[in-house]
């Protein structure tokens, strides 16, 4: 009895292989076949596999049965015939080992396959029955597969289907659909490409799409393959997309049944019938299934390119090391999967709590949640289990948290609690256009247990598309709570008594500042003006990407007066006021109720940025925080500025310190220290009074480096990551940028933070701020100050390595969707 039998077609690959020297193209002769290479995958990694096939009595037929036998598939069900010449296919690759084919099979001995050369009861006896549409373009073949894929399915054997799709054997568009739906009525496991996904339901959205064949067909397992991507996977009641692997690839041919077979080879493995399998199970299986099929595109050809169990298990332990390269020492980033804006921020009963806009099916941005996390001192975060999910009214999005310390919601039974005041966004069946309405969760336990408001949505108005991100603190003045969400192109104002009824008070902002991109996640509160006495109000806005605007999306901020009722500019219209000159400080807002005897007002942003968020290399988990930020008010010349350093307790980060004094560092003298650690903070005074300026480089062991530079004639510090490790994700990573910056007395002060994934350049007591991601090829290990010409003198500088923070998960029953959150 086998495990596994596959029907269809065996033949020869011939895979280009250069060209002669009189200059001829040269082809290797490369055994193949799609249901014959999953056959071989599956018994490469040991499990039993026959192939139910037919090849010419020729020399190539010959050369097909001695390498399926090699390979360990079991050729019981191979049969002979001289109708025709065994099939032969000649592979052209282009320049990323991506192929196109030319078929000999007109006819060719695969579509000779009969009815009688079936193991009917070698069939009913196996576990799974594999085909796809190859064998099903001609007679008798035809009838043979589906002859045998009915019968299996009688016996109740898993019937898995590959469409894989080619055009060139049919006759027509129209009989090759019809004969791959007819396959789709069989499949319990499908496994099928984003084109011939497209090519079957006409959707280009993978999920769109395969909801439509799950609907249809109520498939068990849909798994759509999207090359170097990975898979996204569609089961009875989720879905989610599981990350390929970067390899170099030669030569895909194969790698699509490499995949399937790892995949079968697991479900079998498991034990578990399908429909009970659980989705982490088979992300695990889909992950293995990556592995395999990622190995066998570094090799040329196809079936006897099939991966061990031991390969598979090293690719998958590089890729977790890779993974582990860039998880932050000490910048919060979630457990897994992706993540994006700080929500929810409050401080409440010794706890400061961060939810955050979470994806936990995919490393990429998807429906969204809210993850979570406490801590003691803003350092050290425990994860917590999610605590919103999407429901009825839709996704999650971004929005904050208060304490109605005085039970104003009613919803406390007297006591206190925390309210979640978040945008809930879904499409208006009406108009099928995107809408999103602010809803309320509250919870009575320390934020453990979330319940969504009965009568959400509370707030909604019908003709804004976009109307999102609300922030809500208690103004005592006008003893009302206020609401600051954005919409589109300003920033709306509501007033409530109780949380839930608002009213509309004011508008700020068409016309002002920048509108490079949408408004998003806005933040407002007063902050004293250094000891002069007097409050300003800051009205914090970030922008979202624009294709045009290299920055691509970033954060703005506003210095005015709030009447109660709405914002007032103190400033020109067109002044635009930036929060951070990097690329990788976004959506930031403020923590709520911060004790009173503390008084800090501390921000945390999403240290990413939406042109490249959802390409950057850290794997299956991506996403991290910027270090919280105090930010305070000072008066400028040109007018009152937010200035921002972390908050003090980063300090106990701190494990070695170095200091130096006095260095004269001139152009052929740089001052050079070797760090034992990666994670570094670097204090430093620069009097540039001799010199044209000073170059921090912050270097790998391997090629990389980051360079934190000022050019004292341009009074401009600068980021220059255009060498700093991976950067080829996105053409818009690797880069320079930076932000004028007048020295003090001829010196500027500069306080770096590195960490494993960014660096977070303070100067002048954090007056200019760059964050920026990095992804280096190897630890830094060196860092070195020089200058171009002249002399700087480093009056002072501290190096520090930080200790690693552990992130550990809070020992807590399992998040689950049963809960009315
Ligand atoms: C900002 C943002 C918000 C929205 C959220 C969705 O990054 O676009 O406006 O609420 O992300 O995840």
């Amino acid at each position: 009895m086998l495990d596994v039998m596959t029907i269809g077609e065996v033949l020869i690959d011939f895979t280009p292989a250069g060209r002669t020297a009189e200059g001829n193209e040269q082809f290797t002769c490369n055994p193949g076949g799609a249901p014959a290479n999953v056959a071989a995958a599956l018994a490469r990694l040991g499990a039993s596999a026959g192939m139910i096939t037919k090849v010419g009595k020729d020399h190539f037929g010959a050369l097909l049965h001695e390498t399926l036998l090699n390979s360990g598939v079991d050729v019981s069900a191979l049969s002979l015939t001289d109708e025709a010449s065994t099939t032969l296919a000649f592979v052209h690759l282009d320049d990323d080992g991506d192929r196109s084919f030319s078929f000999h099979r007109k006819p060719g001995a695969d579509t000779f396959l009969r009815p009688g050369d079936v193991p009917f009861d070698e069939i009913e006896k196996c576990r799974i029955l594999h085909f796809g549409s190859l064998s099903m373009t001609h007679e008798p073949a035809r009838t043979a597969t589906r002859e045998a894929v009915a019968k299996a399915k009688e016996a109740g054997v898993l019937v898995s289907f590959d469409p894989n799709l080619r055009l060139a054997l049919w006759d027509s568009k129209e009989e090759a659909k019809q004969h791959i739906l007819w396959g789709l009525n069989y499949a319990d496991i499908l496994k099928i490409s984003e084109e011939e996904l497209s090519f079957i339901t006409g959707s280009t959205d993978v999920e769109k799409g395969s909801l439509m064949l799950r609907q249809q067909f109520g498939i068990n397992l849909i798994v759509v393959t999207l090359a170097e991507k990975g898979c996204y996977y569609r089961l009875a009641d989720a879905d989610g997309y599981v990350p390929g692997f970067r390899v170099k690839s030669i030569d895909t041919t194969g790698a699509g049944d490499a995949f399937l077979g790892c995949l079968l080879y697991r479900i079998l493995d498991s034990g578990v019938p399908l429909h009970l399998l659980e989705e982490q199970q088979i992300i695990g299986m889909l992950t293995f299934a990556n592995a395999g099929g990622s190995i066998v595109t570094t090799r040329k050809g196809a079936l006897q390119s099939m991966p061990t169990t031991e390969e598979i298990h090293k690719q998958l332990e590089t890729k977790t090391r890779n993974e582990d390269k860039y998880k932050p020492g000490f910048h919060f980033s979630p457990p897994s999967h992706w993540m994006n804006d700080p929500n929810g921020l409050v401080y409440y009963e010794g706890e400061y709590h961060l939810f955050y806009q979470y994806h936990p099916f995919g490393n990429k941005w998807g429906p969204m949640h809210w993850g979570h996390a406490v801590s003691p001192d803003l350092i050290h975060w425990e994860h917590r289990p999610i605590a919103l999910f999407p429901d009825e009214h839709g996704a999650i999005f971004s929005g904050c948290c208060v304490v109605d310390w005085n039970n104003s919601s009613g919803l406390f039974e007297g006591s206190h609690g925390l309210v979640a005041i978040f945008t809930h966004a879904d499409t208006c069946p009406k108009t099928g256009q995107p809408r999103q309405r602010q809803s309320l969760a509250y919870s009575r336990d320390k934020g453990r247990t979330w319940h969504k408001y009965e009568g959400n949505p509370v707030l909604a108005e019908e003709d804004l598309i976009d109307f999102r991100d609300p922030k809500v603190f208690w103004h005592p003045q006008s003893e009302r709570w206020v609401m600051v969400l954005v919409a589109g192109d300003h920033a709306r104002f509501y007033g409530s008594k109780d949380l839930i009824e608002w009213t509309l008070t004011g508008e700020f902002g068409k016309g002002e500042g920048s509108h490079d991109g949408v408004w998003e996640c806005p933040d407002l509160f007063a902050l004293p003006v250094g000891d002069s006495g007097r409050s300003k109000w800051v009205l914090i806005i970030s922008i979202g990407d624009n294709p045009s605007i290299p920055e691509g999306s970033r954060t703005q901020y506003f210095i005015g007066e709030f009447d109660g009722n709405t914002f007032i500019n103190d400033n020109p219209a067109e002044r635009i006021l930036w929060l951070d000159y990097g690329r990788d400080n976004y959506a930031g807002v403020t923590w709520s109720d911060m004790p009173e005897q503390d008084g800090r007002r501390v921000m945390i942003g999403w240290m990413s940025n939406w042109k490249y968020a959802n390409e950057t290399p850290t794997g299956a988990w991506r996403g991290a925080m910027t270090l919280p930020r105090v930010l305070s008010l000072t008066s400028r010349g040109e007018g009152v500025v937010l200035t921002q350093m972390p908050v003090r307790e980063v300090e106990q980060l701190r494990k070695a310190s170095e200091s130096r004094e006095n260095v004269t560092v001139m152009a052929e003298t740089p001052f050079t220290l070797q760090t034992s650690g990666d994670l570094l903070e670097i204090e430093a005074e620069i009097d540039l009074r001799s010199g044209n300026g000073v170059q921090i480089r912050l270097k790998s062991s391997g090629e990389s480096e980051t360079r934190i530079g000022y050019d004292a004639e341009r009074e401009w510090l600068f980021v220059d990551r255009s060498n700093s490790g991976l950067t080829d994700f996105h053409p818009s990573f690797a880069c320079e940028h930076g932000a004028r910056l007048a020295p003090v007395n001829g010196k500027i002060k500069l306080h770096i933070w590195l960490d494993r994934n960014a660096v977070e350049v303070y100067a002048n007591e954090g007056l200019v701020v760059l964050t920026d991601q990095i992804f280096p090829d190897a630890p830094i290990e060196r860092v070195s100050v020089s200058t171009g010409s002249g002399q700087v003198m480093l009056n002072s500088f501290h190096i520090h390595e930080l200790k690693s923070v552990p992130f550990p998960n809070g020992a807590e029953e399992k998040p689950s969707r049963g809960n009315d959150a």
